[in-house]
């Protein structure tokens, strides 16, 4: 008997198979028992009929509930009514555990139930579509970078110093060391690699101890961070634009499934993956004054702001040229006005909020030294990095993708936490 998945029933219409997997709903009608199975693939009603399975099995079939994990063999046949769906005709039923009480019932359950329940949670359909768009996400990324000369290369998550500023950092004892910190971007470690290979990037788990309670922070969320050498700010964002219509168009021809099981609006991310547009973060600054905000010129973003930025727009939106006050201090400077640095931040269409930031970097010793030095960072740690800026620096660039902000949008999910199998917040740890 061959062994399938859902997903590749319509290969075998008409030829008895064999499904492992588990119960998730089933429900009776006299000599009729209606299962609807689900192996991680995919889901199908399979049907059962008394006369045919005959009483005992049929019996042992009965005491199937949700989700019990279950062997079945049947024969697949088209759904009668809905088309590309199909059916199977259970010939043979073998429970392999019967799950007592399922937790998570069909009713409404609130936010706090599922998250103590995370673990169980995930196997629910919109969770399960969710983690799939996920998959291609990430695997759509990585490709596009390997189509486009970039080789991987893992940077460290316990590190001497921190990449994005000390407010956020988590510290770890180190033995005779002293103090670790969990690493908040690889970049400054990919700076090193692309002296080495030319293009680079990193994809893992990242750490900030944000104290921001918000639908889009994690303190334990993955980037992708990617670096080039000989690539100036212009570039850098033309790579970013061209990654991110190839996640649209990967999760468009992948999940659609998913995206119908989400609700998800198509179309939107159909509109989406077109050339997006352009601001200065002054011109940015200009249009919310404009609408009424009552934004400082030289101010950060909030999330409504970033939502009122891309107000009417169905394409992201580069944010560029910084005040280099409230950019980082690797940043490199703007020829043309030296309070400005070639920094641009990508904010996501629908609210979605920022999903990369990135910019050119300071190739030049003195003036990163000084910059440093003005922000009394531990030039020690950092020596490193500075060396970097004496043998052989080049121009270059990169950017960093929050991997959990790009599902959320892809997703349409409510909250970041539904992206990733197990969100680290502030106020949760569990399970
Ligand atoms: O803008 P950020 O802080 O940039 C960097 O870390 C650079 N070193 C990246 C680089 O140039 N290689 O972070 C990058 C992205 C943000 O745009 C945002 O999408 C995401 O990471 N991000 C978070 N995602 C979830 N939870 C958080 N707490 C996040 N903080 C940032
Ligand atoms: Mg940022």
């Amino acid at each position: 008997m061959t062994t399938i998945l859902v997903k590749d029933l319509s290969q075998y219409l008409g030829q008895e198979i064999e499904l492992k997997g588990w119960v998730r709903n089933i429900r009776s009608s006299g000599k009729l028992l209606f299962i609807i199975f689900r192996d991680g693939s995919g889901e199908v009603q399979a049907v059962a009929f008394k006369p045919n399975l005959g009483e005992e099995k049929f019996a042992l079939a009965k005491t199937l509930n949700l989700e019990s994990s279950v062997i079945i063999k049947g024969i697949p046949k088209k759904h009668q009514k809905i088309e590309d769906a199909y059916e199977l005709d259970i010939t043979d039923v073998e429970p392999v555990q019967i799950a007592v009480d399922y937790p998570i019932a069909k009713k409404e359950h609130g936010p706090d139930f599922l998250l103590a329940n995370r673990h169980l949670w995930i196997r629910s359909p919109k969770q399960n579509a969710i983690l799939k768009i996920r998959h291609t996400v990430y695997f759509a990324i990585c490709e596009y970078l390997n189509n486009n000369n970039f080789y991987r290369f893992d940077s460290p998550i316990l590190t001497p110093n921190a990449c994005e500023g000390t407010t956020t950092l988590f510290e770890v004892p180190y033995f005779d060391e002293g103090t670790a910190y969990l690493s908040q971007s690889g970049q400054l470690y990919l700076e090193t690699g692309i002296m080495s290979l030319g293009r680079v990037y990193d994809f893992g788990p990242v750490f900030r101890a944000e104290k921001s309670k918000t639908r889009k922070h994690l303190t334990e969320f993955w980037m992708m961070d990617a670096e080039a050498a000989y690539v100036e700010h212009e570039e850098n964002m033309q790579i970013q634009e061209g990654m991110i219509r190839f996640v649209i168009q990967s999760v468009l021809k992948k999940n659609l499934k998913d995206l119908e099981v989400l609700e998800r609006d198509i179309d939107k991310l159909k509109k989406a993956d077109a050339p997006f547009k352009r601001m200065t973060h002054a011109e940015a600054i200009n249009l919310l004054q404009s609408k009424g905000s009552p934004i400082g010129d030289n101010d950060d973003f909030g999330a409504q702001d970033e939502a009122m930025i891309t107000e009417g727009s169905d394409v992201p939106v580069f944010i560029e040229k910084w005040p280099k006050e409230i950019k980082a201090f690797y940043m490199k400077r703007d020829k043309d006005n030296p309070n400005l640095v070639l920094g641009a931040d990508l904010i996501a269409p629908e609210g979605f909020g920022e999903i990369i930031g990135g910019s050119q970097r300071e190739d030049d010793y003195d003036l990163l030294k000084e910059r440093m030095l003005n922000e009394n960072m531990d030039m020690d740690a950092y020596q490193w990095y500075l060396d970097l800026r004496k043998y052989g620096s080049v121009p270059h660039s990169g950017f960093g993708i929050g991997f959990e902000r790009m599902v959320t949008w892809m997703s349409g999910a409510a909250h970041i936490r539904e992206t990733i199998p197990f969100p680290r917040m502030i106020y949760r740890i569990y399970p």
